[in-house]
């Protein structure tokens, strides 16, 4: 019999993925979300629900893959990021102890805030004022409470992994305003030839973008591996600048530079000017892993161009 996981978030973009990506490994997936999602297979709830804890708890999963969280970065409310980001997933992880589940869960990049240094960002960097700024919002405070206190439960015997996502991002994902990745709505207005508005502070920020799918495979080597508890970096590892994705959509675009309309960064002091994952720790837990070298960062750029173009050409 398949091996059982649940899936938190999975209406969500990148637990959607997940979800089907263990689905088509032999995975036998239960996904659960707040949301419906399409094609009707994940359970309509809160993952906080006591139900789903008692399931976890009896061991019915030899997996919890938690993608369930508020990811808007925007959000202030921190008794809501608190209760849903930290505490829930907290939670979680104690059933998962419970029921003798491996725990898997999204953390996020933004933890590091501001990096003052110009070489890849590792995980005990964000321990260090030196190195970086720390949370420069109350969602990557959140993330940071919840990686901080899994770090304090490292030896009661739970197999888990916090994963800090940089900037996820695939063809086809659906775009929800601020809430996308800033890498798909640049290639997708350009795509269309929509005007694409950039702080006039950022063309030469840039950003650590992984595919999603390559974010899958890590979940499913990390789910199939004996690895070391513990919060990794997960990215391509490359940093790639706005001036340099507006260098890749006019060479998508058949030589047509992107309509770019620079204005005034409003938050500059909450802005994270530069991101780049350093990737050995995950790299030295999983040796098959692939990662995402540039090629496959800038191809997975073109098929989300293509894509943005095909649908407006349907329409
Ligand atoms: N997208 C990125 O680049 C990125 C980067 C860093 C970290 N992350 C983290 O990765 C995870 C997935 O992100 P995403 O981009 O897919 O976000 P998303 O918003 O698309 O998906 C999150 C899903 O979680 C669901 N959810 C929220 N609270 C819930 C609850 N209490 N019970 C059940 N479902 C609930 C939402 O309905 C949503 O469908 C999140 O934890 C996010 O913080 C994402």
């Amino acid at each position: 019999m398949a091996d059982r996981v649940l899936v938190t978030g999975a209406a969500g973009f990148i637990g959607g993925r997940v979800a089907e990506d263990l689905e088509r490994h032999g995975w036998d997936v239960t996904a659960i979300d707040l949301r419906a999602a399409p094609g009707g297979r994940t359970l309509c709830g809160d993952y906080r629900g006591p139900e789903l804890h008692d399931q976890v708890r009896s061991g019915r999963f030899s997996a919890v893959v938690h993608q369930a969280a508020v990811s808007d970065t925007l959000q202030m409310d921190r008794a809501l990021l608190d209760a849903m980001n930290t505490s829930g997933a907290l939670a979680l992880a104690e059933s998962a102890l419970v029921g003798g589940a491996t725990f898997l869960y999204a953390s996020s990049f933004s933890v590091y805030g501001r990096i003052r240094h110009d070489s890849p960002v590792a995980e005990d960097d964000v321990h260090d004022d030196a190195l970086c700024s720390g949370p420069l919002n109350p969602y990557a405070e959140s993330k940071l409470a919840l990686d901080r206190a899994m770090i304090d439960m490292t030896d009661r015997g739970l197999l888990w992994a916090g994963l800090r996502y940089t900037n996820v991002f695939a063809a086809g994902e659906r775009l929800q305003g601020r809430a996308s990745s800033i890498i798909s709505q640049i290639l997708t207005k350009a795509a269309r030839g929509d005007r694409i508005d950039l702080f006039a502070d950022t063309m030469r920020a840039s950003r650590d973008y992984v595919p999603a799918a390559t974010v899958c495979a890590a979940v499913r080597g990390l789910l199939d591996s004996d690895f070391t508890p513990g919060v990794y970096n997960l990215g391509s590892g490359h940093a790639t600048s706005f001036g340099d994705l507006l260098g890749w959509c006019a060479e998508f675009g058949g030589g047509r530079p992107a309509d770019v309309r620079l204005v005034d960064n409003p938050i500059p002091d909450r802005y994270q000017y530069w991101t780049c994952a350093d990737v050995s720790k995950l790299r030295a837990a999983l040796p098959g892993w692939a990662g995402a070298d540039i090629d496959v960062v800038r191809g997975e750029a073109e098929a989300v161009f293509d894509h943005a173009r095909r649908a407006l050409a349907a329409e």
